[in-house]
């Protein structure tokens, strides 16, 4: 129980990496939050606190749109309320509009951006300002609370056919190491996780033949990305066993950006 009694948010839980990231927390002893727009998982299949609580874990759901700072604000103090503080925030909720440059609109784009890069920067700034208040609980006594943020690859270089996507992801990537170096004073550890091509049981373009044989191209691991393979970096990185560690975007992705 690496996380034992402590208290976690999770954006974009209902379903996809957000639920193996939330019951890999609950899993270890978290208490989870799971802040999404709907219960119901994209891909189907079982509500994400149905079956953390299922298996003998606590979680919660809240309606969150992340994009709206009322809605992030009151998850953070959801989750205050259930477990008497936050200790781990991870921004997982993403959108895109697979469209290129000439392709996208302006309307398109600010919705992406307002999800992708504001949402993040809402869910940090929420769940810092009430990590810089509490005591840390880490053995050291050093950590007040510690932010994941999921990024992609698609941050670094061009996301095919996803411009205002890739530039929410490289808005995270900088987010991340600038929050890390702005908060360390005050014991904050800000990570981000980078997938590489994750199968999470979606259909339409995640699957679309050409973008798997596109994945499987890029991908040197012979075979492409498991929810669980970030899940379990994300937990890395929200434990005790990660402090000193910190601005640092963890590529989870089979050696993509490696080769
Ligand atoms: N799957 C991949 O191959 C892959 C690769 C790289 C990065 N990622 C990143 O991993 C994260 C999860 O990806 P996924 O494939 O599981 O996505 P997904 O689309 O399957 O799930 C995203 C979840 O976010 C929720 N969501 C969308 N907009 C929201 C909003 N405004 N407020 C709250 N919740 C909202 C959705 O309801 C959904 O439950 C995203 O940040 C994504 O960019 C995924």
């Amino acid at each position: 129980m690496r996380l034992q009694d402590r208290v976690a948010v999770v954006t974009g839980a209902a379903g996809g990496i957000g639920k193996a990231i939330a019951k890999r927390l609950a899993s270890e002893g978290a208490i989870v939050l799971v802040a999404d727009l709907t219960e119901e998982p994209r891909e189907g299949g079982g509500r994400t606190v149905e079956e953390i609580r299922a298996d003998g874990g606590r979680a919660e759901f809240i309606a969150c749109d992340v994009s709206q700072e009322a809605d992030i604000e009151a998850a953070v103090a959801r989750a205050v309320a259930l477990g008497g503080r936050i200790d781990i925030m991870v921004n997982n909720a993403a959108i895109g509009t697979d469209t290129p440059l000439l392709e996208t609109s302006v309307a398109d784009f600010d919705r992406v951006l307002a999800v992708n890069a504001r949402g993040v920067f809402l869910g940090c700034r929420a769940a810092i300002a009430r990590m810089v208040t509490q005591d840390p609980l880490d053995p050291a006594g050093e950590v007040r609370g510690r932010v994941v943020n999921i990024s992609s690859q698609h941050g670094m270089i061009r996301a095919p056919n996803d411009i205002a996507y890739g530039v929410g992801k490289a808005a995270v990537v900088y987010m991340t190491r600038q929050i890390a170096a702005d908060y360390a004073p005050d014991g904050i550890v800000c990570n981000a996780v980078a997938p590489g091509k994750v199968l999470t049981g979606k259909t339409g373009r995640a699957i679309d033949p050409e973008m798997l044989a596109y994945s499987h191209s890029r991908t040197p691991w012979p075979r492409l990305g498991r929810p669980g393979d970030v899940a379990n970096a994300v937990l890395f990185l929200a434990s005790d066993e990660c402090s000193y560690i910190t601005g640092e975007n963890l590529m989870v992705d089979g050696g993509w950006m490696a080769g």
